[in-house]
């Protein structure tokens, strides 16, 4: 019992960047093999699909099949939402198989003036009703976790939280700025608890299987999953621009926003608000959360495998550069908040700037300056980055910036 003391201490999470572990980071142009990758073209033919490959098999897992829309429904439509400025859509995609039956509904707000709307979308973390005060929008009847403060008790959502978070969306800054903004709950695509029996996880299971394969989607590569689902839709929603859907997230759902846009090329472009580990920060610093941290708290994320790498991560032979990476050509935002230090603001850049040399061989700027900017600074090019005061959040400076950067690389 001597030991056990001593062995709980080195898993505490870390602050010190002076008890950074000393660590090398693989390469993104180098292949598994030690070839160095030296044009786009190899990096697609080569590198590109073995990285993804390992993050696929490794970290977020594959998703064991193909599940298309089987319906459509616009459930609710006006062209008078937020004062004129927006029309509004609430459409439920509806997929079937066997006997299973799975539905979600993408809220959109669209600016009226604009025929073709280049589109944010994102994840919301207790329901579509919850980012705008807007009593039309429909409240979800899938379980949430509980939040007495937002009047969640029993897993239900209820009036209650109707507008509780219109501080993480500025709605009227995107519709005024010439955007549209579309938003799914992401917990009608997959309940955020460890349990592989709902959502869609189970549509592919075989006889009595329980859960995925070790190398199987977990729920990150599920909602990844359901983004791509609302990639279809907008390919054919003629209001959509669907050549320019940014597909943002925060924290968990930044995770799964990098997710999409390196596994789903439609993305136009991506943005990780806080994502932290298993997102955007490095594993390998060990600062902040951890892989086994991460793998503890909530083991139905990630594949099994990824379990692997649990106080391990020195045997990664990836790390989340390569995952940013993945992204290359496409306009890619990683942004940081000052005091969110759990998810590791510095490895969070860092894995910006190592991305940064497959954008360059696209003739892309990425991040050239491997010293951190100063707060509320950001850098911009194609390639994006900024660490603002405050909390694990977004705010309203997180989304200036996002519309800044959107006008100038993806509009
Ligand atoms: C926890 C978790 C993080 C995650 C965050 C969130 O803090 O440890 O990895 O990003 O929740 O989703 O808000």
């Amino acid at each position: 019992f001597l030991f056990q003391p001593f062995a709980f201490a080195q898993y505490e999470p870390n602050y010190d960047e002076s008890k950074v572990p000393e660590f090398k980071l693989p390469d993104p142009l180098k292949t598994f093999s030690g070839k160095k990758i030296r044009n786009a073209k190899q990096w697609e033919k080569k590198r590109r699909p073995e990285l993804l490959n390992f993050f696929t098999q490794n970290v977020y897992g594959e998703v064991p099949g193909e599940l298309n829309i089987s319906s459509v429904e616009v459930v609710e439509q006006s062209n008078n939402a937020l004062n004129g400025k927006a029309s509004r859509k609430q459409v439920e995609l509806t997929f079937k198989k066997d006997n299973r039956s799975l539905s979600y509904t993408i809220l959109m707000y669209l600016p009226i003036n604009v025929e073709k709307a280049p589109v944010f979308l994102g994840y919301n973390f207790y329901g579509n009703h919850t980012i705008a005060n807007d009593v039309n929008i429909l409240i979800s009847e899938a379980w949430s976790r509980d939040n007495p403060s937002f009047g969640i008790i029993h897993n239900q959502l209820t009036e209650q939280s109707r507008g509780v978070r219109t501080n993480r969306w500025a709605l009227d800054e995107i519709i005024g700025a010439g955007y549209g903004l579309a938003v799914i709950y992401y917990g009608e695509i997959d309940p955020d608890k460890d349990d592989m029996s709902d959502g869609v996880h189970p549509f592919f299971y075989v006889d009595d299987q329980q859960q995925p394969a070790d190398n199987e989607w977990g729920s990150i590569s599920a909602w990844t999953w359901g983004l791509s689902r609302a990639m279809d839709y907008f390919q054919k929603d003629a209001d959509v621009d669907a050549s320019k859907v940014i597909v943002f997230g925060h924290s968990r759902l930044g995770k799964t926003s990098l997710w999409a846009g390196a596994t789903d090329t439609r993305f136009a472009g991506v943005i990780s608000n806080d994502s932290g580990c298993g997102g955007a920060a490095l594993s390998k610093r060990r600062f902040g959360e951890t892989v086994w941290r991460i793998n503890r708290s909530f083991p139905h994320w990630f594949c099994t495998n990824f379990k692997n790498y649990s106080k391990n991560e020195e045997a990664l032979p990836v790390d989340q550069h390569q995952l940013i990476a993945l992204i290359a050509p496409r306009p890619v935002y990683v942004a940081s908040a000052e005091e969110d230090l759990w998810a590791d603001p510095k490895g969070e850049f860092l894995s910006a700037y190592y991305a940064s040399p497959v954008y360059k061989l696209y003739g892309k700027e990425g991040i050239v300056q491997k010293e951190m900017p100063g707060v509320n600074r950001p850098i911009q090019n194609t390639v994006a980055y900024h660490i603002r005061t405050g909390k694990h959040d977004v705010t309203d400076f997180d989304w200036e910036q996002y519309i800044k950067w959107a006008d100038k690389f993806v509009k």
